[in-house]
């Protein structure tokens, strides 16, 4: 976790900004999502701060931390939010937050969540095919509305991240290919429900370099351009999100930076900025609080057998994604051997961390870090495990913003057969 991380030893515990997370712990149980409100504020702050030069809009991808709390802090700051789905309109709105702010992405919109959409009022649909155009002027018609549209484009660059987490490829399932998007435009203009307001382009997650954003940028504005001289102006270009994060020994550029380099070159041109972050605002802004509850030996591995497990934290065995792990008593784990970090699901993918120095004990607490974004969002209930509870700290007040679930919660849908 980097210098400015909330989470650090003070007097040789490891605290959430003022609170120490084995009192978390104590009074919340195990295993825990931990938030740190500043953390977020100071990472969405950052974000905006960078592109003071032109107009714009930041708004946080919902996906990657949809807590009602989380979604509430930035909610105040004044975000607009990115959603993929009604369920997460419905969560912005229960958080406080307003539907004018909001784009609403993804490849496979409903009839339904479009009617929602437009009933809310949500600023703009970020359209990625023909047939969901005709599906969304139809919908808008039949309600009586106007929806804004911005084409989601495909510009074909490399983003040169995980294949699972890359979107801006031809193979990739995303978008319109940048070069079928003009005609698409004109036929938009032609459908008196639609007003084409801006285009739209996400090319990965988990960036590190800005230059495959930047070459996307510059496709996208050479369509502008293009649609311009076709007599179709549009208003802003959403670059989406994709700044990647520190986890292991990557040296991503910082997300303001991203941010102002994107910035930079729509300078002058008089269209607004839309970005839609997620992991560079919560990423780092949270940890997985996790109880040893064995130390074990099969040949010669040494695991540790944890409380939490893939079905909390899904990226290790997904993605082979690498999370720091701290003991929470300084020392406890003292790197004198090497071991990997397991939960109790029936699956050899199911560990937290593979070949770790981490001596520590049954009992002992651990954080893994780096676990605020695409963390608690994409958990289960796999093996009938309840999922965490989530906290949110504040200075020194630890805030429990999602109870546990109970195992009673996990089959109070389901039924028995009648006799
Ligand atoms: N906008 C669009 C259209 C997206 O598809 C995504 C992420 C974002 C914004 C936000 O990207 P971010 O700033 O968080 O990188 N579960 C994976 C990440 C999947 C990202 C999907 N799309 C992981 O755990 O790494």
């Amino acid at each position: 976790m980097s210098a400015v991380s909330p989470f650090r030893y003070v007097g040789g515990r490891l605290h959430a900004e003022d609170v120490p997370l084995d009192d978390i712990a104590r009074d919340h149980g195990t295993p825990t999502y931990v938030y740190s409100r500043a953390a977020i504020e100071s990472r969405y702050r950052a974000i905006v701060g960078a592109l003071g030069g032109i107009e714009h809009r930041v708004c946080y991808a919902v996906k990657a931390n949809g807590n009602l709390a989380v979604l509430d802090v930035l909610a105040r700051l004044g975000a607009g939010f990115d959603i993929v789905s009604v369920g997460e309109l419905e969560r912005v709105l229960a958080a406080g937050g307003d539907a004018a702010r909001v784009v609403f992405s993804g490849v496979g919109k409903r009839r339904d969540e479009m009617q929602r959409a437009l009933d809310a009022g949500v600023h703009c649909f970020n359209v990625e095919s023909a047939g969901e155009l005709e599906l969304l002027a139809q919908v808008a018609a039949e309600a009586g509305r106007r929806a804004r549209v911005s084409l989601r484009v495909n510009p074909d660059v490399d983003a040169r991240t995980h294949p699972y987490i890359s979107t801006g490829l031809k193979r990739n399932k995303f978008g319109v290919p940048i070069e079928e998007a003009e005609g698409l435009y004109l036929r938009a203009a032609a459908m008196p429900a639609l007003e084409a307001c801006g285009v739209d382009c996400h090319i990965g997650s988990q960036l590190t370099d800005p230059a495959p954003i930047l070459d996307a940028v510059d496709r996208v504005l050479a369509l502008v351009d293009r649609l311009d001289t076709a007599g179709l102006r549009l208003r802003h270009v959403d670059m989406g999100g994709g700044f990647g994060i520190r986890y292991r020994d990557e040296t991503p550029a910082r997300p303001e930076a991203f941010a102002a380099a994107i910035a930079g070159r729509l300078a002058g041109r008089g269209l607004e900025l839309v970005l839609e972050p997620g992991r560079a605002i919560v990423g780092e802004a949270g940890v997985l609080l996790t109880r040893v509850l064995y130390g074990k030996r099969n040949g010669d591995r040494v695991f540790l057998v944890a409380d939490a497990a893939m079905n909390d934290l899904i990226r290790p065995a997904l993605y082979q994604g690498w999370h720091p792990v701290l003991p929470v008593r300084e020392g406890a784990a003292d790197g004198s051997a090497t071991v990997d970090l397991v939960g109790p699901v029936c699956e050899s993918a199911d560990f937290l961390a593979l070949e770790r120095p981490l001596a520590a004990a049954p009992g002992d607490l651990l954080a893994v870090g780096c676990a605020g974004a695409y963390g608690f969002v994409m958990s289960s209930n796999y093996n009938a495990r309840p999922r965490a509870a989530e906290v949110m700290v504040d200075g020194t007040a630890a805030h429990r913003v999602r109870s546990r679930e109970r195992v009673q919660d996990l089959f109070a849908g389901e039924a028995r057969l009648p006799e």
